[in-house]
């Protein structure tokens, strides 16, 4: 399938006519994909929790969460300003924070976020080790980074900056051509 949502060899930003395909293709098939990830996210999210989704694209992910989850908070943040739009526009009803902003260099204060989560988007990452270390720093010392993503996202460079709890192959509808890897980790904890 060539348009596939994923199918795509080039790195960093989704932009342009690449984001307005992503956008259409992944409301017509990902939604199953995104309602099987958001209710593994919802199972284990506290009451009220912050959530940042980061490489949030068209924002379908945060939609399910919502969905499932209305006591949530919800932030999402990408690279691209296109797909920052797709989202608003996906998401005009719902109240979520969407910004513009490279995952090395977020715009939040220390310990903002009980939950991060991201799908799909860690392999584009450009510095893998800086982006670890924001999330580390967002994170709240109890917080959580959930990440869905292909094999060869870079999970061994996320584990420099957070401590891996697990890594484990993720069964959802589009697993057959989008095997995905479920990896969780949290901020290490500090010497007292
Ligand atoms: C394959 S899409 C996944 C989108 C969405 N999470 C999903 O599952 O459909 C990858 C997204 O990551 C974004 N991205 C790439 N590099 C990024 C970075 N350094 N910081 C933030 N977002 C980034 C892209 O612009 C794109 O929207």
């Amino acid at each position: 399938m060539h348009d596939h949502p994923h199918n795509h060899s080039h790195g960093g930003a989704i932009e342009g006519r690449h984001s307005r395909v992503y956008n259409r293709l992944a409301r017509l098939l990902m939604r199953p994909q995104y309602r099987r990830i958001a209710a593994d996210i919802a199972s284990s999210a506290p009451h009220g929790a912050a959530v940042l989704d980061i490489g949030t694209g068209p924002g379908l992910l945060l939609r399910s969460l919502a969905a499932t989850r209305p006591d949530l908070r919800l932030t999402g943040i990408d690279i691209a300003q296109d797909m920052i739009d797709h989202a608003s526009s996906n998401l005009a009803d719902l109240r979520v924070d969407l910004r513009a902003a490279d995952v090395a260099s977020l715009p939040f204060e220390d310990d903002t976020f009980d939950l991060v989560v991201t799908t799909y988007s860690s392999h584009h990452w450009g510095d893998p080790a800086t982006a670890a270390s924001e999330i580390r720093r967002v994170l709240r010392p109890e917080g959580r980074l959930l990440n869905y993503d292909f094999e060869r996202a870079p999970f061994t460079t996320l584990e420099t900056a957070l401590a891996q709890t697990s890594r484990t192959n993720f069964r959802a509808p589009w697993s057959l051509v989008m095997k995905t890897i479920r990896f969780e980790a949290r901020p290490p904890m500090t010497e007292q």
